[in-house]
């Protein structure tokens, strides 16, 4: 019997996968709720205008069509509690419940977990209350970190160099409302230094199986500088993930993370993405974590993935990883995010996309903030495509991704030139 799956979201991320999905011979029909003009390109795969937050259609929808599968893409759906929902209403639905989601619905409940976990992460204090949080910051070294604690699309981290952005950051969080219910609590933590990679392994629960390494770019501008951004860029392989750190990361962050939700009375079932600080000591820290994918992570990751994805979330639901081990392709991959000029704060939309038609052996164009006109495509949201490719070395990947990337224009097409430059230089 085949797999009629639904893949939940609208951007890169869930085009990657929803292609990914149906590359495997076990999957007969992949819908997409959302999706985006890319997802329907591909072969078995439908778009149902179904908004990714409109929880009770989207229950409806995986009833009436006995989806066999259901994979949630974004952290919010996830922290709403609809994998509880599905579930109860028997429908198999991969990623965490919305208790083991806190792990990033809640920076205060992460960095809690972790302390009482020892595992290893930054210094922190959590406040609700101006005075107190400006009394704690008086008291520490700069540069130091400050975040929003609730979900705020990867831009509730304020890096202060000094006193007055610190106050000035508290004060935006706390008392104004620069984050909404998201920045009402905030953690103020030690600034890290080294080199950040993201890890990301299959959980079942209690068997995990790890992604293939990776690494992002979260800063929008080259030479990773200007505010932070969703991401800009990622690359798979990550050289900074050696066998010392992957080691250390399994056996100091992931093992004790799985441990810690069970002991909890919440496993953790899903994509669980530690995002890690490695320090000169390749001593990895965990700066955050997330509970499904990264994007862009995901797209240069599914192109390497040779695995059957439909598969591998199945028995993750079922508690069954245990012995799984996944095939990767063993060239590199690496993703250049396109974006509107602007982003992450302004930016226009609606503008003319030319050159998707390019066809180029070992690129793929994963589709994110783009929507149909008629028959033209146009940019509609921050982050609009990502160019990934494949090569025998990161490199040769890199150079191939921007040999598409410099074929496909838009008025205000913005992007970093240098993606992938802490593995190649
Ligand atoms: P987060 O959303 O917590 O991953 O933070 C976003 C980005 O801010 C990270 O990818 C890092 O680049 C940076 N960051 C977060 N926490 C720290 C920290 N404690 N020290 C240094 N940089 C950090
Ligand atoms: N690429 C970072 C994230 O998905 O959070």
């Amino acid at each position: 019997m085949k797999n009629k799956v639904m893949v939940i979201g609208s951007g890169g991320r869930e085009h990657a996968l929803a292609w990914r999905l149906s590359l495997s011979p076990t999957v007969q029909q992949v819908y997409v709720a959302p999706g985006n003009p890319g997802c329907e390109q591909e072969n078995k795969v439908k778009n149902i205008a179904i908004a990714a937050n409109d929880y009770d259609k989207l229950l409806t929808f995986a009833k009436d069509n006995d989806i066999d599968l259901v994979v949630v893409g974004p952290e919010q759906p996830l922290c709403d509690g609809l994998v509880d929902l599905m579930t109860q209403a028997g429908i198999k639905c991969f990623g965490p419940s919305a208790l083991a989601a806190q792990l990033e619905g809640s920076k205060a409940y992460s960095k809690d977990f972790l302390k009482k976990y020892n595992i290893p992460t930054a210094r922190y204090a959590s406040f609700t209350q101006v005075e107190l949080a400006i009394d704690y910051l008086s008291k520490q070294d700069f540069p130091i970190v400050i975040k929003a604690d609730g979900l705020a699309a990867g831009k509730g981290v304020v890096i202060a160099e000094t006193k007055e952005q610190g106050v000035k950051t508290i004060k935006d969080m706390l008392a104004g409302n620069a984050f909404g219910e998201a920045g009402h609590r905030i953690v103020i933590e030690e600034f890290l230094v080294g080199q950040e990679a993201s890890f990301i392994v299959v959980v079942d629960g209690k068997n995990f199986v790890p992604m293939a390494t990776s690494q992002d770019h979260k800063a929008r501008d080259n030479g990773d500088k200007g505010p932070n951004t969703g991401g800009m860029g990622a690359y798979s392989p990550a050289p900074c993930v050696t066998k010392e750190v992957f080691d250390k990361t399994v056996e100091c962050i992931i093992k004790p993370t799985i441990q810690g939700m069970i002991d909890e009375g919440t496993p953790f079932v899903g994509f669980l993405y530690a995002g890690l600080m490695i320090d000169e000591s390749n001593n990895p820290k965990v700066l955050e974590f997330n509970v499904r994918f990264g994007d862009p992570e995901t797209q240069p990751i599914m192109m390497r993935l040779q695995s059957h994805l439909d598969e591998i979330c199945l028995r993750a639901i079922n508690g069954d990883l245990k012995n799984t081990e996944l095939s990767w392709d063993d060239r590199a991959a690496l993703g250049v995010v396109l974006a509107e000029q602007g982003y992450p704060q302004n930016y226009a939309k609606g503008s003319k996309i030319n050159g998707l038609d390019i066809e180029i052996k070992n690129v793929k164009i994963f589709h994110a903030g783009t929507k149909k006109e008629g028959k033209n495509t146009v940019t509609n949201g921050g982050r609009v495509l990502c160019v990934s490719a494949l090569g025998n070395t990161l490199k040769q990947a890199q150079k191939l991704a921007y040999l598409a990337v410099d074929k496909i224009n838009w008025e205000s097409k913005y992007c970093r030139t240098d993606i992938g430059f802490k593995a190649i230089d």
